[in-house]
């Protein structure tokens, strides 16, 4: 399909442009700037401001199959209602899609509801005030012979991006994570690529006068998420309450009530009726070991296929951490290859072969965390071949609540990976304490 789409240039636009190229359609990206923009899958650009309906007259010409507008609102109701007459009317009578890109906030606090579905009345909060109506507003077309489609996103994150980058910066800035509002809020999220593959069979198969929500997980604690933030900004602490008058503050008030809103939304919809499947690591996983912290990686090109490898690798030392902070001791022994690895640990000490690990791992593991456990990042990954890697890690000492133990130091463990099989193992591993 031949698809104009609005937002393009923007965090989800970006994504969503990605994935439709690669399932083989092409983006006609409407932008307000005439700038070419270089490395983007675009077919082509047309130039157009959605502040100013008239100049979308003429964007949806006869060869546009389908459009999605993902450019956020102006912030005037019936600007933004005049954007959609212009978007819709060439489409009538035709049964092409319109997608809209609304959001999870137009449901407003979901208090004791769970995974609250599409059918749900809206309560929007002051930032989305006004757009159930416009959502309204596009699904009427479908009287018209317009495929109309709503897409409610939750919070999204990955690619480094989204408002979890936000977090990032602020504990980066305060030296400690912190989040608004109560204790206990919780957030819908999403992958962006995840949703983006949403927007993808929307607008590929969802019918006239839908409404779906891009939920990957329904309601994250948010107490998790900058705890994780914090992670991936380096500060090892306790996360922070602030009080949504004081995010207010920082925020601005529509944009710190959004923050502190607690909501537990369902994307149970999507994937039984459009076949979704949303798969990627969670929002926390995310920022404790994916985007939201980049890494040094030499000896593979870059590009998608490396990318992938090295989540792999992230994974893994992921669970190295999982197991010991848990004591999983055969988790942590299904890291090893079961062919003659070798662990030396940080006091020196040679363990070779895997019964001897196996035997260590079980004594010394039951019991270890109860005072304190450790962190584990990937720092630098070196490819000697693409299918063995030399990895460099941070562990750092943790009391179990996550918070640094400051006069303790760090270890540096270096693993030696071996892939066989499509799996990811430890062929050798050595920790070092760091004295300074
Ligand atoms: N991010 C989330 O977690 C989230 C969650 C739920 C819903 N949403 C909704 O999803 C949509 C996209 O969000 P996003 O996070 O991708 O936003 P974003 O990164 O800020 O991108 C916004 C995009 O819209 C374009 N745009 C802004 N004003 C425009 C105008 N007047 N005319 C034409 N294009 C304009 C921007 O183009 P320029 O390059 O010209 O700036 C950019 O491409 C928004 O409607 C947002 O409310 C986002």
């Amino acid at each position: 399909m031949k698809v104009l789409l609005t937002g393009a240039t923007g965090y989800i636009g970006s994504a969503v442009t990605e994935h439709l190229a690669a399932a083989g359609h092409q983006v006609v990206a409407l932008t307000r700037s005439a700038e070419p923009q270089s490395g983007r899958p675009w077919h082509a650009q047309l130039i157009g401001d959605t502040a100013d309906p008239a100049s979308l007259a003429g964007a949806v010409t006869p060869d546009i199959e389908a459009v999605i507008h993902l450019a956020p609102p102006s912030g005037d109701a019936d600007v933004d209602s005049a954007v959609i007459e212009a978007l819709a009317t060439p489409l009538r009578g035709t049964g092409r899609p319109l997608v809209y890109t609304s959001g999870v906030w137009v449901l407003g606090a979901t208090g004791d509801a769970q995974e609250v579905g599409e059918e749900a009345p809206t309560n929007p909060i002051g930032l989305v005030g006004y757009r159930p109506q416009i959502e309204q507003r596009v699904l009427a077309e479908a009287a018209e012979g317009v495929r109309a489609v709503v897409v409610r996103p939750a919070i999204a994150y990955g690619r480094g991006g989204g408002i979890p980058a936000l977090l990032v910066d602020r504990a980066r800035k305060e030296g400690v994570p912190e989040y608004y509002g109560e204790e206990g809020v919780r957030w819908p999220t999403v992958h962006v690529d995840d949703l983006a593959e949403l927007f993808v069979a929307a607008v590929e198969r969802a019918e006239a006068g839908t409404v779906w929500h891009g939920v990957g997980e329904s309601a994250v604690a948010v107490r998790d998420v900058a705890q994780a933030a914090g992670r991936a900004a380096g500060v090892l602490a306790a996360p922070r309450v602030v009080p949504v008058e004081q995010g207010a503050e920082v925020f601005g008030a529509l944009f710190a009530d959004a923050l502190a809103l607690d909501q537990s939304v369902s994307g149970a919809a999507a994937r039984t009726a459009l076949g979704w499947r949303p798969a990627r690591p969670g929002m926390v996983a995310e920022l404790t070991s994916g985007s939201y912290r980049p890494i040094e990686v030499f000896g593979a090109p870059e590009g998608p296929e490396t990318d992938a490898e090295v989540a792999a690798i992230r994974r893994l030392v992921a669970e190295v951490e999982h197991a010991q902070q848990n004591e999983l001791a055969d988790r942590f022994l299904a890291v090893f290859r079961q062919e003659g690895p070798v662990w030396t640990t940080g006091h020196g000490k040679r363990l070779s072969g895997f019964e001897e690990i196996a035997a260590f791992t079980r004594k010394v593991l039951p019991g270890a965390t109860a005072e304190s456990t450790a962190v584990y990042d990937v720092e630098r990954v070196l490819f000697l071949k693409p299918d063995v890697a030399a990895v460099n890690v941070r562990q750092q000492p943790v009391l179990p609540d996550g918070t640094r133990i400051a006069d303790r130091p760090e270890g540096r463990p270096f693993y030696i990976l071996v892939k066989e099989d499509g799996t990811w193992r430890v062929g050798a591993a050595q920790n070092t304490l760091a004295a300074g």
